[in-house]
């Protein structure tokens, strides 16, 4: 049995047999329609989401499985003070494949030393959202045909942005990517993963405050919310929310082939006149996101033997 809990936990191999089953899925739906008959999938989320647990179960059910869950942690016995090892333990009773998202990091990883069924992280904190990174390299992959040989822009929340954290770890092991962090310094990359990710794996990278000095050296630009959420204080939110915000005006100088993503939800930092631009991605990324998910749902249970 395997789990998903990072998204190194998968071989760059693996990673691409996910991708070109999801194309698949993609292009004939049908075929899929009933490969998880009769399985059934929980979603556990002690954080809120939109897009990562409804496509979660949208995926299940067009694999023709079922879902079971909660969406949030005072609607389980969570709220009583049970621990998540005992929570998953007992979902692993009831379900064939779990799918948990928790606000503190490392949740899921306690989770999968008590489970007896697949755990896959929701995301974790400020840590990892493998899924993401998944939907992410899938997108990048449809429209570049490509996941090496990039000049990929990080723009936002590069402190606490999960998302962000796990798309580096990822693109490092593919060849001639470079990264240009765009962030004020507060919202810096954490040194952690400068070091033991972008310097360890020799990843070009630079640390730049504004988007325009960089935006025609971009192939994908990839934008992140300021979190409310995992600041400390109100104030500390405040000052930055506002830091950058994506509008016509400058995507005037870049790419005509940029690629603008977003994992979403967005507040501030695109306007909406920047979705008729046909280099925003952002809805096709979170469309990607049901498809790399059937992908992994049907891995995980034939890894672990429920699927045939
Ligand atoms: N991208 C993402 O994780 O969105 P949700 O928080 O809505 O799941």
């Amino acid at each position: 049995m395997r789990h998903c809990l990072d998204t190194t936990d998968f071989t760059v191999e693996e990673i691409d047999d996910l991708i070109h089953l999801a194309t698949d899925i993609i292009a004939d739906p049908k075929k899929y329609a009933h490969v998880c008959d009769g399985k059934k999938l929980a979603t556990l989320f002690f954080e809120p989401s939109t897009r990562t647990r409804l496509s979660f179960e949208a995926a299940m059910m067009e694999l023709g499985g079922n879902v079971l869950g909660f969406a949030e942690a005072n609607s389980s016995s969570a709220s009583k003070g049970e621990t998540v090892g005992d929570t998953v333990k007992i979902v692993s009773c009831y379900a064939d494949i779990i799918a948990m998202r928790h606000p503190l990091e490392g949740a899921p990883r306690v989770a999968s030393f008590k489970s007896d069924v697949p755990i896959i992280n929701a995301g974790d904190g400020g840590h990892s959202h493998p899924t993401q990174t998944l939907t992410d390299l899938l997108t990048i992959y449809r429209e570049k045909g490509r996941l090496n040989h990039l000049t990929i822009g990080l723009c936002g929340d590069l402190k606490f942005g999960r998302t962000v954290h796990s798309l580096i770890k990822a693109m490092c092991r593919y060849t001639d990517v470079e990264f240009v962090l765009i962030s004020p310094k507060e919202l810096a990359v954490p040194d952690y993963i400068k070091t033991d990710v972008l310097d360890a794996s020799g990843m070009k990278y630079t640390e730049v405050e504004h988007m325009e000095d960089v935006m025609p050296r971009l192939d994908v630009l990839y934008m992140t919310r300021i979190q409310r959420e995992r600041f400390f204080s109100e104030d500390e939110y405040l000052r930055h929310k506002d830091a950058f915000v994506l509008d016509p005006e400058k995507l005037e100088s870049a790419k005509s082939d940029l690629t603008i993503m977003h994992p979403l939800p967005r507040v501030h930092e695109i306007t909406v006149d920047v979705d008729d631009d046909p280099r925003a991605k952002y809805f096709e990324q979170a469309k990607n996101g049901k498809y790399i998910r059937m992908a992994l749902i049907m891995t995980l249970l034939k890894w672990g033997g429920a699927l045939e």
